[in-house]
């Protein structure tokens, strides 16, 4: 007897994620927190395209637009010394910087935006109940046992003070970087935990008169210690324009775990803000360390961690939040194929297979870019650890009319360009490849990498990577390519002389009690390639297909119609583990 379908342990973007999904596919799922309620303070902000995408999928992204800073507020990435301070350089956030603008126009219809976790997770546990998850709060897990049939979770009503026990089909543990779930399922680990010390302040002050000629929502600041232990330099963040702020500030972990009294905060904010009239309210005060672990393997019988129970790294490069949402979106349909018997479990074996190296990539990039500070210091002779006064000589050099000082304006260019692969890797947030049981080859080979693949994102049809986005016309509607797949099925696409792919689809729709949306795209029917980009897009010919899978990954493709029924046949049964 099982109590749910799904026992999602954690309500962060990864549980909330998945209870969504779930319920959105028609799996009755139980988010359970242990907590009173969502998360308290802002964390993750950063959405990227992908997110975005998979957010308008889910018919949530207009909800989440409302509350966000569009990219136009994030504006520049700004290195200062102070707020009222010099400044040293700036750096258009990604889509923000005119050589930038077409790639990122060109590789999806979502745009980044920016929206704190404490106004996030709230969007995405509301529709996940509204949907049909079942949520519990004040919910704490203690331990599990798995069977071959389900797994048996003890948890405590912390209101009551009581234990009970639930039983359910699979587990999903999102409960985050100190995750009990993946430490008792056992998941293997590298890399290390702890290897620099943050103070995290949360903080309300009215920055406009600062800030708002310059929009950016990063501003790091140069100062003496700014290179002890934290993210690279100091940091203010923007939480919303202009008025709510967090600050994180390295601290030596030699020295132990500082004790930062309110005190201590106004401290550190006076000191970056750089100007003692404005009113400071601190919110809170706390601490954390830069991680770089990951696991990999992200499953155990019929337990699946994902988030940062399994991917644990520093807020660089915003990946974080992204890379939980994706990994749900990831598991959520194979999870609704497997139970509604459509698939077979093997299915869920693709899900370690696809997410595990991503997982490390993305720990690896971010961790990476804390170094790629390193050239900013060089440039500015700060190598060392300074004090202000030696800090102020070394970088008066930058205001030389001398060759000195040109040399030193160049290698701060230079070091400021560097860190465009913390913020304008398109290509790392798009341009995943997946090879698992769960993609049929098509014979052909990787393409080459025609530009940095950290840095920008290569459209490509192939079997493994993201159906390309491409604008359409619905009967008098723009839509993406990329709109018209998801919603936990299948989709066909075709072209003019394919039509014959739309009677496969309807059969192997009957024959396997599977959806398939299956279109075909050109002239006199409902979608159309007006633009003509879809044609260079798909990299197929007319009568070819592509097989897209519900998290708009492409899963198969055939250059031609000839065996349709039968080629269409093979890919599904392998797709769906019934080979
Ligand atoms: P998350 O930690 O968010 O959620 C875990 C959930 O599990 C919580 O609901 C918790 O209550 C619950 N839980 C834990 N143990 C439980 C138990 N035993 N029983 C029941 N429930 C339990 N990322 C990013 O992309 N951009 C950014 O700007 C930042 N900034 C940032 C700043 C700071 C200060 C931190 C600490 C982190 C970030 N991050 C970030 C990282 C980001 O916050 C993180 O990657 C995501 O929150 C991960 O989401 P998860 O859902 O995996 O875990």
């Amino acid at each position: 007897m099982y109590d749910t379908d799904v026992l999602i342990v954690g309500s962060g973007p990864a549980g909330s994620s998945a209870g969504l999904m779930l319920s959105t596919y028609g799996i009755e799922n139980l988010v359970i927190t242990k907590h009173r309620w969502l998360a308290d303070t802002p964390r993750a902000h950063y959405k990227n395209q992908r997110t975005m995408e998979v957010f308008r999928d889910l018919d949530v992204a207009d909800e989440i637009l409302a509350k966000a800073s569009p990219k136009e507020v994030m504006g520049n990435v700004v290195f200062c010394t102070s707020l009222v301070g010099e400044e040293l350089g700036r750096l258009p956030y990604g889509a923000n910087r005119a050589q930038r603008q077409s790639d990122y126009a060109l590789a999806s219809p979502a745009e980044h935006c920016d929206l704190p976790q404490t106004l996030l997770e709230p969007i995405l546990l509301s529709n996940a109940a509204a949907r049909g998850s079942h949520v519990r709060f004040d919910t704490e897990f203690l331990r599990l046992d798995q069977d071959e049939h389900g797994v048996t979770a003890q948890v405590l009503d912390r209101l009551k003070r009581e234990r009970y026990e639930i039983r359910a089909k699979y587990l999903i543990g999102a409960d985050g970087g100190n995750s009990l779930v993946a430490e008792q399922i056992g998941l293997p680990m590298e890399g290390h935990m702890g290897l620099a010390g943050s103070i995290s302040i949360i903080l309300h002050a009215d920055l406009s008169h600062l800030v708002a000629h310059r929009p950016g929502y990063l501003w790091w600041i140069m100062q003496p210690g700014a290179n002890v232990g934290g993210i690279g330099m100091g940091l203010l963040r923007m939480v919303r324009p202009w008025n709510e702020w967090q600050i994180v500030w390295g601290y030596d972990m030699s020295a132990g775990e500082p004790d930062v009294s309110e005190i201590d905060a106004v401290g550190i904010a006076r000191q970056l803000i750089g100007d003692d009239s404005v009113d400071i309210t601190i919110r809170s005060v706390s601490t954390w360390t830069v991680n770089q672990q990951y696991a990999t393997k992200y499953s155990r019988g019929r337990v699946y961690c994902m988030g940062d129970a399994v991917h644990r790294h520093p807020p660089s490069n915003g990946l974080g939040s992204n890379t939980s949402i994706q990994d749900a979106y990831n598991l959520a349909w194979k999870m609704a194929m497997v139970l509604k018997g459509q698939a077979s479990d093997r299915l869920l074996n693709t899900y370690d297979q696809e997410r595990a190296p991503i997982g490390k990539q993305i720990v690896e990039r971010a961790n990476k870019s804390i170094e790629q500070f390193g050239g900013i210091f060089s440039a500015l002779g700060l190598d060392a650890n300074l004090d202000a006064e030696q800090m102020r000589v070394n970088m008066s050099v930058l205001k030389e009319a001398s060759a000195a000082g040109a040399e030193k304006r160049k290698m701060l260019r230079e070091a400021i360009e560097l860190k465009s692969y913390e913020f304008a890797t398109q290509g790392v947030e798009l341009n995943q490849r997946y090879a698992s049981d769960a993609v049929c080859p098509d014979g052909t080979a990787q393409p080459a990498w025609q530009r940095d693949p950290e840095l920008y994102y290569q459209a490509s049809s192939r079997p493994g990577a993201r159906l390309p986005h491409a604008w359409l016309d619905r009967q008098g509607t723009q839509v993406s390519s990329l709109d018209v797949v998801g919603k936990g099925r299948f989709t066909l696409l075709t072209g003019l002389n394919g039509q014959i792919w739309l009677q496969a689809a309807q059969r192997l729709s009957e024959e396997l009690d599977i959806e398939i949306a299956a279109h075909v795209i050109g002239p006199g029917h409902a979608l159309q390639d007006l633009y003509g980009d879809w044609a260079d897009v798909t990299e197929m010919p007319e009568d070819g297909c592509l097989l897209v899978r519900p998290d708009a990954f492409v899963a198969w493709r055939k250059e031609d119609s000839s065996a349709a029924v039968d080629s269409l046949r093979a890919a599904l049964r392998q797709i769906l583990g019934n080979a």
